[in-house]
Order: structure tokens, then C-alpha cells, then sequence
């Protein structure tokens, strides 16, 4: 499984990298916000850290303007993916940008209909929002348990980037299911580390460490 930051700020993918674990970036308008910057500064800072996939995402809401802010986006870097909310308008942009080779990333996905929409566009990633369907009693992993089993049936070649993860239980289920990437907050991805029988037992090792005869 592949590990996504999700985020925009360049402090946490720089404390990240240096787990050796960092696979890409995903962003999104309100991660750009909360930066303070502006979008392409904020934008070059990240791809000038990560040599995996980068999503950025458009903002126009019909196809035509989605496909040209892509088209200016991927100038900023082979390895930028464009993200594009799973509206009508965004299936026909995912087609348009596949029809040029350009990565797309499906995103604000909560549905099955929508994942097979975004696959048959040819979509590069589908973003299935787990931990928001969680919040209003839907079943998140289950969905995408679904769209593995629906990508599986007729091969496409889409990947799902398991996004709104709100603990490492969703990394892990997202594991089991066979989920290509988990996209998390860096709070999260630190957690993944965490045990406290792991520290117990290494403070023990530690200890007794010290009584073996230098
Ligand atoms: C990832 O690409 C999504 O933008 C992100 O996971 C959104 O989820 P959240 O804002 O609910 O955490």
C-alpha cells in the first residue's frame, strides 16, 4: 500500500520524508487555505520536496475550465495529478484529461456509481471520503471493499486512494481490503508507529541491557 500526506503544509511532508515511508501529496482547497499562501506558491513548495504523485485540485466547476486549469496545472511537474470533484461535469473532465495522459485523481467520492463512473472515465485515482460517510452512519470502508470488488470485475486499471481517514484502524482495514493508497493527516500517519507495548518493551530490553557484563 502506498502512503499519501494529506496536507499542505511543507513542515509535516519534510518531517515525513524523513520516515523514508512517504509515497505522495494530496491537497485540497481547504489544506491550501490553511496555509495563508497562495495556491502555487504553496504548490512548488510541495513539488519541490516530493518526487511521488502531488494531487492538486481545480476549481472551476464545468468540464471545459477543469480540463484547462489542468492543462496549466501539469506544467508545474511530471508528477502532478489533477484532482477533480466526482460531479457530471468532472466524469467528462477525467475523460477529457485521460484522452491527453493526464494523471487524474477522482476526489469527493461516496458512492459506488460515482467510483464506476470515474473508473470507466479512466480515472488514475478514485478518493472514496470514508471518515465523512462514517459521520453520517454510512459504512466507509465499506464502500471501498466495494469499489476493489467492482475495479476487480472489469479490470480497470483505476486505484483507490482510501481520503477522510480518521484513525489507523482505516489504514489498516484499508490494508486488508487491498486498497492502493491511504491518504491521512500527519497526526495519523504518526500514530501508524505507535505502541505503547512496543516502548514498554523497549525500555525493558534497554534496562536489562545494562546489566549485561561490558
Ligand atoms: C484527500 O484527498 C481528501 O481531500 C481529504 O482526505 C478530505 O478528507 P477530510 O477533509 O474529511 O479529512
Amino acid at each position: 500500500m502506498k502512503f499519501f500526506l494529506d496536507t499542505a503544509r511543507v513542515e509535516e511532508i519534510k518531517e515525513a520524508l524523513e520516515w523514508g515511508i512517504l509515497d505522495g501529496v494530496t491537497t485540497n482547497p481547504t489544506h491550501i487555505a490553511a496555509t495563508g499562501k497562495k495556491f502555487r506558491e504553496v504548490a512548488e513548495e510541495i513539488l519541490a520536496l516530493v518526487d511521488g504523485p502531488v494531487s492538486l485540485e481545480v476549481v472551476s466547476t464545468n468540464w471545459k475550465g477543469m480540463v484547462e486549469e489542468a492543462k496549466d496545472l501539469v506544467k508545474m511537474g511530471e508528477n502532478v495529478v489533477i484532482k477533480i470533484p466526482l460531479i457530471r461535469e468532472g466524469v467528462r473532465a477525467v475523460k477529457e484529461l485521460t484522452e491527453l495522459g493526464i494523471k487524474t485523481n477522482a476526489t469527493l467520492n461516496f458512492s459506488l456509481s460515482q467510483a464506476l463512473m470515474a473508473a470507466k472515465a479512466g480515472a488514475t485515482y478514485v478518493s472514496p471520503f470514508v471518515g465523512r460517510l462514517d459521520a453520517v452512519g454510512e459504512d466507509g470502508m465499506g464502500l471501498v471493499e466495494k469499489i476493489k470488488l467492482m475495479l476487480d470485475n472489469y479490470g480497470f486499471q483505476t486505484q483507490i486512494i482510501v481520503s477522510a481517514v480518521r484513525h489507523p484502524m482505516h489504514v489498516v482495514e484499508a490494508a486488508l481490503i487491498g486498497a492502493h493508497v491511504s491518504t491521512m493527516r500527519f497526526d495519523i500517519m504518526k500514530q501508524l508507529f505507535e505502541h505503547p507495548l512496543t516502548d514498554i518493551g523497549l525500555k525493558m530490553f534497554l534496562s536489562d541491557w545494562e546489566k549485561v557484563p561490558k
